[in-house]
């Protein structure tokens, strides 16, 4: 290892997998060569809750080039029913419209597509709960809530608080049914090897995956290899939702002399892989005169499924954001006949943060002060939960120097009080936060050889966020050797233990066993070889159980205990709302983070503006709509589910505070991935008041919500 210490830590680097996606050889799920593959296409249920009294297969298993018809007559058996959402095929009950009720393989894809509509299913309906009931004695208190998170807390009388606040606030805020739509369709390619199986699918994490699956079918986790190199995107989708694989696998089982492959279509991931459920959030603040905040409540109600639990952590933000002495948060759920909500990019801050963040807007007016000196005005100086301190919180450094940068001394506080040819023009200002992660039990091989290069080996997932080329310059900066001497390999369940992408964890959890791999491999370097790579090579693999225990200049974890850990940002928003049609324009958003150390500005940038601009497209697109006949969203493809596209978005300035966190993890960064979008939306709506004088609680803010 050299003397002079490479930074290759903070360096704008290009994507190292980016030739090889221009060029269109980086191989995706569906891309993976195999011999002789066979072609899936899933049946799915065409009514929303019931059984399945008879199928016809006889057209489908006619049709040339038909295979197999599977149906949970014919289908193999699972080991374990535990997670119905895997246990496909298994019986004739129908939890909701569009679950997989059986699947043809066919010598082509078409003939498989084919076939599966001349496969005729008779069903008994059953009536089905599918919308919420409005006196809302369907709810109950979820166990527990997303990321594990406890799913009340209360601190002091907050009614009486609230009753006796000088200013209150009462308001109730909606967010509709919201999906991941990855540009890569969830897919899979499932072949029999002598070891056992090997499964190439779109996941965030090929060690989730094959945890998930092997247990279905009876296998050692080991006898399940799952591949995954590069993926095009992942938002929540390809966490734990993996029906499509599942499905592959049972026909892998039924067909084994074929390698089995099934890409979903648009529409039905619209079914298949999860969603962010719809919500509905009262939030009541409490102030005094002087604009301090006294009391904040904070009570969502959120759909779930039947089928399978997922409460999502809707409320957790409103524990930390401001110093109110007094605070509850409350979540409660109905379970729905309807396919399985999952997490979604931000779960719970990207749309708790759009409630508390308006409402803060709407008591910062109440109050007669400005919108920005109303949150410093309320800013904790210890996690207001724990009280543990914040490792860093420079939430009002974000405030200020973003405010600085939008223009914000420029803004008259008079809402509806700038015109400019037919157009209403405001401003708005929304706070941003996500957890800071780090998951434990992660661990990196690394293998030096005498030429100076290094392969490091970890079972990391890159979906698109850039981990082959933030990790490569991780393992440079702690190798203390350029990024080109770094041979990284990921995507691969066999390699050393890896978290999955999710969470806005994976770089900093794989970073730090890369770290502690390097430190141990210099360690018996020193130790044993008198600091020279051996003629044949050294291999070392870090423990676990100490990754985060590494040397170097920051202390690291396990500072979880001692400090409260989270990432901040301010987003700044101007929006237009033409006065007749009340079109609205977002010409112009900034964001301005606290994210600690940057690994890859160009890579980081990039995840912010992504989040960003999603969460412009939450404030004024993104819309599931559910049928409340049969409980399926009805607007499933890209013509009726719009996402914002180039057209919607104007300028997106993306900001970061120049600062490492020293107890986060060894890198000092924060997690990236889904604070972008958390704020955007309640911006949105901020600037939309100021711009027009009405307040829109209700996602999206379309053009009948601003037409007096
Ligand atoms: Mo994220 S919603 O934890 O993939």
């Amino acid at each position: 290892m050299s003397a002079v210490r490479t930074r290759a830590i903070g360096v704008p680097l290009d994507r190292i997998d980016g030739p090889a996606k221009v060029r269109g050889i980086a191989r995706y799920a569906y891309d993976q060569p195999v011999d002789n593959p066979a072609y899936l296409y899933p049946i799915e249920a065409t009514i929303g809750t019931g059984r399945i009294t008879a199928f016809d297969t006889s057209a489908a298993n006619a049709e040339p080039g038909v295979l197999a018809v599977l149906t949970y007559q014919n289908a193999p058996r699972v080991a374990s029913t535990a997670d119905p959402e895997l246990a496909i095929l298994q019986s004739d009950a129908i939890a909701f419209r569009g679950q997989f009720i059986g699947g043809v393989v066919a010598e082509s894809s078409e003939v498989a597509r084919h076939a599966a509509s001349l496969v005729r299913v008779e069903y008994e309906e059953q009536p089905g709960h599918y919308t919420m009931r409005s006196d809302g004695t369907d709810l109950y208190i979820p166990k527990v809530l997303n990321a594990g998170f406890t799913t009340d807390t209360v601190e002091g009388d907050v009614d009486a608080t609230l009753a006796a606040a000088a200013v209150r606030l009462d308001a109730t805020y909606t967010t509709p049914i919201e999906f991941a739509n990855p540009i890569e369709l969830n897919s899979a390619v499932a072949t029999w090897n002598d070891d056992g199986l090997t499964v190439y699918c779109a996941t965030q994490g090929v060690q989730m995956a094959q945890a998930l699956l092997a247990p279905v079918f009876g296998f050692e986790p080991q006898r399940v290899r799952v591949i995954s190199p590069h993926v095009g995107g992942g938002f929540g989708c390809r966490c734990f939702q993996y029906a499509d694989v599942a499905l592959a696998i049972l026909a892998a089982k039924h067909l084994p002399s074929r390698p089995i492959k099934l890409a979903l279509t648009r529409r039905q991931m619209f079914t298949q892989v999860g969603y962010r459920p719809s919500s509905t959030q009262r939030i009541q603040l409490g102030a005094d005169a002087s604009g301090r905040l006294t009391a904040i409540a904070h009570d969502t109600v959120q759909p779930t499924a039947k089928i399978k639990e997922f409460a999502e952590q809707t409320g957790v933000a409103s524990r930390l954001m401001y110093a109110a002495p007094s605070r509850r948060t409350t979540h409660r759920v109905a379970a729905l006949d309807v396919p399985p909500p999952n997490p979604l990019r931000g779960p719970g801050e990207a749309p708790g943060m759009f409630a508390l963040e308006s409402a803060i807007d709407e008591m910062a007016l109440a109050c007669g002060i400005d919108p920005i000196e109303f949150r410093i005005r309320n800013e904790p100086h210890v996690d207001p939960e724990s009280s543990l301190p914040f490792s860093t919180r420079y939430l009002v450094r974000c405030l200020q120097e973003g405010a600085h940068r939008f223009g914000w001394e420029a803004r008259n506080p008079v809402p509806r009080s700038r015109r400019e040819n037919g157009w209403l023009v405001g401003i708005g200002v929304a706070s941003s936060t996500y957890p800071t992660y780090l998951i434990p039990g992660n661990s990196a091989t690394i293998r030096a050889t005498p030429d100076g290069r290094y392969r490091v080996l970890i079972a990391a997932s890159d979906i698109g966020t850039g981990a082959w080329t933030s990790l490569t310059q991780i393992a440079a900066d702690a190798l203390e050797t350029e990024v080109d001497d770094i041979e990284l390999q990921i995507g691969d369940s066999a390699l050393p233990m890896a978290f999955m992408a999710g969470g806005s964890a994976g770089t900093a959890s794989w970073g730090a066993a890369i770290i502690e791999a390097a430190r141990a491999l210099r360690e018996r370097l020193d130790s044993e070889y008198g600091g020279l790579v051996p003629t044949n090579g050294l291999e070392v693999t870090s423990d676990p159980m100490k990754m985060a225990d590494h040397a170097g200049p920051l202390p690291g974890s396990p500072f979880k205990e001692k400090y409260a850990m989270h990432a901040f940002g301010a987003q700044f928003a101007e929006v237009r709302v033409h006065a007749d049609t009340g079109e609205v324009r977002v010409p112009r958003l900034l964001g301005m983070f606290d994210v600690g150390r940057m690994i890859n500005p160009k890579l980081g940038r990039s995840q912010l503006l992504g989040g960003m601009t999603w969460g412009l497209s939450m404030a004024l697109h993104e819309h599931g709509v559910r049928d409340p006949r049969f409980g399926h969203v009805v607007n499933n493809d890209f013509a009726a589910y719009h996402i914002a596209a180039n057209a919607d978005v104007g300028s997106i300035e993306v900001h970061w505070l120049d600062e490492e966190d020293p107890y986060s993890n060894p890198m000092g960064s924060k997690g990236i991935g889904e604070l972008g979008i958390v704020g955007t939306a309640a911006a949105i709506a901020n600037a939309v008041y100021h711009a027009t004088g009405i307040r829109v609680r209700n996602l999206p803010i379309t053009l009948d919500a601003l037409l007096q």
